[in-house]
C-alpha cells in the first residue's frame, strides 16, 4: 500500500493512572477462550470455560496507521495478572509478518517479561517494567509474560506493515514458559513441565 500523501503529526496522551492512551482507534480484548491451546495445562483451560469461566487474559488499545512502509502504528497492551495451572498470563506471542520489521517495547506499568524466539529456537528473556525500553529486531518472535501481582502495561511501536503471524509460534511453541515455583517466577524449558 502506498504512504498517504502528507501524514499527519499527532500526539497520544496515556492516562497517568492506567498507561492507557486517553484515545485509541481500535480495543482488542483476548480471554482465555482465544488462547485456546497456547497454554500448556490445557485441561486446566477447558475446565475453567466448562465451569463458564472466560477470564479477560489481556487487552490491545491500537493507535494503527494505515499499512505502509515508513509509518509507525502504536498499541497500549495491558495483561492482566493471573495464572493458568503455575505458567502466568501471556500475549498469544508473534513473529511479523513481514519479517524484516522490528519493534520497540515501552514498559508503563506492573512487572513483567519478555521473550524473544528466533525461528531456530535462540531464546532470550528480558524484564519490562516501567522506564524499560526494549528493542525487538527483525525475525525475533516475541511474547509479553506478566509476573507480577497488578496489571502489567506497555506501550508498543512497530512498523503498520508489519502484520503478525501467529500460526508459527503456535505450532513450534515457545522453548521457555515462566511459571511460579515457591512463590517466585522461574524461567523452565518448555517440555519439563510436561507430565
Ligand atoms: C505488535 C505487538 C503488540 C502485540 C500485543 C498483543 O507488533 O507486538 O502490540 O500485538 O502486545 O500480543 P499478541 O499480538 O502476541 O497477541
Ligand atoms: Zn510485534
Amino acid at each position: 500500500m502506498k504512504m498517504p500523501k502528507l501524514p499527519k503529526p499527532f500526539q497520544v496522551v496515556l492516562d497517568p493512572k492506567t498507561g492507557i492512551p486517553r484515545r485509541y482507534e481500535r480495543k482488542l480484548v483476548r480471554r482465555l477462550s482465544d488462547l485456546r491451546g497456547f497454554f500448556l495445562d490445557n485441561e486446566f483451560v477447558e475446565g475453567k470455560l466448562a465451569r463458564g469461566k472466560n477470564p479477560i487474559i489481556y487487552e490491545v488499545y491500537e493507535i494503527p496507521q494505515s499499512p505502509s512502509e515508513g509509518l509507525f502504528s502504536l498499541a497500549c497492551t495491558v495483561l492482566h495478572p493471573g495464572k493458568v495451572g503455575r505458567e502466568y498470563y501471556f500475549t498469544k506471542g508473534h513473529f511479523h509478518a513481514k519479517e524484516p520489521t522490528s519493534e520497540v517495547y515501552v514498559g508503563l506499568k506492573g512487572k513483567g517479561m519478555l521473550l524473544l524466539q528466533t525461528r531456530k529456537g535462540m531464546v532470550v528473556h528480558l524484564p519490562l517494567e516501567a522506564g524499560n525500553v526494549v528493542y525487538i529486531p527483525p525475525r525475533w518472535a516475541h511474547r509479553t509474560i506478566n509476573t507480577g501481582k497488578g496489571k502489567m502495561v506497555f506501550l508498543a511501536i512497530y512498523p503498520s506493515d508489519a502484520g503478525h503471524d501467529y500460526e508459527r509460534i503456535k505450532k513450534s511453541g515457545f522453548a521457555k514458559l515462566v511459571v511460579e515455583r515457591g512463590g517466585k517466577s522461574t524461567l523452565i524449558s518448555s517440555p519439563s513441565l510436561k507430565k
